[in-house]
């Protein structure tokens, strides 16, 4: 079974960690092969052979992105336009009730400051239809423009690496 990893990326730094999560989910020579793939890019019907989900993106204003947050982004320097957020994926993507899907976000770490986009996709994901998906990890950033905190590239790689070791992740063909 494939994995497909569906990310968003304005500044780089989480594109930087997917990247990562792949290299630790393809190290084990588990499964068919790791996929990775922008949100603007995705589709939106999940092959058949995906059997693992995975779902990250920066946490804009407490949440997942919006094109406001992503223009604002823009004004502060974002190099990448993207077209849709994986919020806007969610809401088009065909629902697969059975397919194990975890999230994950960045965000910068400052005290008493609430919100994640990982929490937030696993709740529109779940509400979309796709029962079993759950919030992963976050990764952080120094500041809003990156770049990532010593160790979570290590951090990223290591978590990609158990999601693929997790027996009840990869359920089988039941899960399509
Ligand atoms: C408009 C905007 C709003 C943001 N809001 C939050 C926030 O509520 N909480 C947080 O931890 N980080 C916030 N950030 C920082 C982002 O999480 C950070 O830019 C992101 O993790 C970098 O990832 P990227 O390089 O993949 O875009 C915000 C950034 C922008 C541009």
């Amino acid at each position: 079974m494939k994995t497909l990893i569906v990310h968003e990326s304005l500044f780089g730094n989480t594109k930087a960690v997917a990247d990562a999560v792949k290299r630790g989910l393809s190290r084990g020579g588990e499964g068919d092969g790791v996929h990775a793939v922008r949100s603007d890019e995705a589709p939106d019907l999940i092959p058949e052979d995906v059997g693992l989900l995975i779902v990250g993106g920066p946490t804009h204003a407490f949440s997942m992105t919006r094109e406001s947050t992503r223009k604002d982004a823009e004004t502060k320097g974002a190099e990448e336009h993207v077209r849709l957020g994986i919020r806007e994926w969610i809401d088009g993507v065909a629902p697969r009730p059975e397919l194990p899907v975890v999230t994950f976000d960045t965000r910068v770490k400052v005290k008493l400051l609430p919100g994640s986009a990982a929490k937030a996709a696993a709740k529109a994901l779940r509400a979309r239809g796709f029962r079993r998906a759950e919030q992963g990890e976050t990764f952080w950033v120094e500041d809003t423009d990156g770049p990532l905190k010593d160790g979570e590239l290590a951090r990223a790689e290591e978590w990609g690496h158990e999601l693929g070791r997790r027996a009840d992740l990869h359920a089988g063909p039941a899960a399509r």
